[in-house]
């Protein structure tokens, strides 16, 4: 069949990206589904850091690739062998296939599958297969998902099926922004009631964090930005300080206002610098979540005697640490009963055309999330 897709051709491209147009809006061929494969039309398609990390070339990927790891959608088609999915039924995207049978999977830790991890970086599905193409050249998948398409095909590992209530502006949002925010201040840190926490970096994950502090009874939650707008947000969301980080030194102010550190602090910027100021603004026995994706070239240095003198932990969180048929209907559940006000991270939705100005507002930091809606 047809789709109508935004492909990135190259990385690196200048900005501002309304002018060099890295995206171009294309008609691919879309294959299948075959045997285990879904056919799914997307309806909502966030703009995450992650897929510009790919534009900008800090993430570097296959081309070409249908960019989108962020999405909702309906079943049209199941392919042979697959269960547990039919047509009509509401899908949320993850962003991590998971294969159900690796070590990793069947340990409850299906974020680290490593099937799964092997077919992102390839740019392949789970099941090794292309299923986009033009004029027979074969086009990459992003994390499985490429939802910046029309149309897309997805391993049952990478979805799971939704209340067919939720709008789909805001079913995108629990895909990435709510299980990695809210899963790494709920899953990674376990923040426990009465709990201080510090979040480094308000987009739509770190304000997803700052959002499950709230629902963990956190009972300081500092934010961290160098944005006026995205501080008011944090506001709104249950942040009780806010910090400015281009008028003050965080790791000063989190200091004196915690006399000696936070119990937790996240980092949500995707910078090495910032995860040692987070590390810097923990207290002793502090544990600090990196949640960030900086480039594969950049470095993480700390002093290394804290570590040990002052018993602090690092951990790493990658999508949340969900198990993500377990987290997701947990999550929409805290959404309607008020506990998750996820809503407040869709800064406006866009059309599928208007992709590289949405990236430009996102690399600008004037968004928290913008959704595509098809
Ligand atoms: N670990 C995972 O599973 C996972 C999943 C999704 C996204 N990510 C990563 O999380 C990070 C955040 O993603 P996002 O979509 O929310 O990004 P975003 O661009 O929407 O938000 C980043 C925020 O950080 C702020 N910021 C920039 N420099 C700062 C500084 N020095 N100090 C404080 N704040 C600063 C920006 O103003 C912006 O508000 C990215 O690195 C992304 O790749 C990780
Ligand atoms: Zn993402
Ligand atoms: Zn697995």
């Amino acid at each position: 069949m047809k789709t109508t897709a935004a492909v990135l051709h190259e990385m690196e491209k200048p900005l501002p990206y309304v002018d060099s147009q890295p995206i171009v809006i294309e008609e691919l061929e879309l294959e299948g589904p075959g045997k285990g494969e879904v056919l799914v039309e997307v309806k909502g398609a966030g703009l995450c850091h992650s897929d510009l990390s790919v534009i900008n070339g800090s993430r570097p990927r296959q081309m070409p690739m249908v960019l989108g790891h962020e999405a909702s959608g309906i079943v049209r088609e199941v392919g042979r062998d697959v269960r547990g999915f039919k047509v009509d039924d509401h899908v949320i995207f993850t962003f991590i296939p998971s294969c159900g049978d690796c070590r990793y999977c069947k340990s409850g830790k299906p974020s680290l599958c490593e099937p799964g991890a092997q077919a992102n970086n390839a740019g392949l599905l789970m099941n090794g297969a292309q299923r986009f193409s033009r004029d027979n050249r074969s086009y990459f998948h992003h994390c499985g998902v490429s939802g910046y398409s029309q149309y897309t095909i997805a391993v049952p590992g990478s979805l799971v099926k939704v209340d067919s209530s939720l709008p789909f502006e805001h079913a995108t949002l629990f895909g990435c922004a709510v299980m990695t925010g809210t899963g790494a201040a709920m899953n990674t840190a376990n923040i426990q009631a009465g709990q201080s926490v510090a979040v480094f970096g308000l987009g739509g994950v770190g304000l997803a964090a700052v959002m499950g502090a709230k629902a963990c009874n956190a009972q300081e939650i500092i934010a961290v930005d160098l944005l006026d707008s995205k501080l008011e947000m944090a506001k709104n969301l249950g942040a009780t300080h806010v910090i400015s980080a281009k008028d003050n030194n965080p790791i000063e102010v989190i200091q004196d206002l915690t006399h000696g550190g936070v119990e937790i602090a996240i980092e949500s910027v995707g910078n090495a610098k910032v995860l040692a100021q987070a590390y810097e603004s923990t207290m002793r026995g502090g544990t600090t979540v990196a949640i960030g994706l900086p480039h594969p070239d950049h470095q993480f240095s700390i002093s290394a005697v804290t570590l040990s003198a002052m018993e602090k932990t690092v951990k790493g969180s990658y999508q949340g640490s969900c198990t993500p048929t377990r987290d997701i209907p947990r999550f929409i559940d805290m959404f309607h009963s008020g506990q998750l006000p996820v809503d407040q991270l869709l800064t406006d939705t866009i059309k599928l055309e208007e992709i590289n100005e949405g990236f430009d507002r996102l690399h600008k930091g004037e968004v928290a999330r913008q959704v595509i809606l098809f």
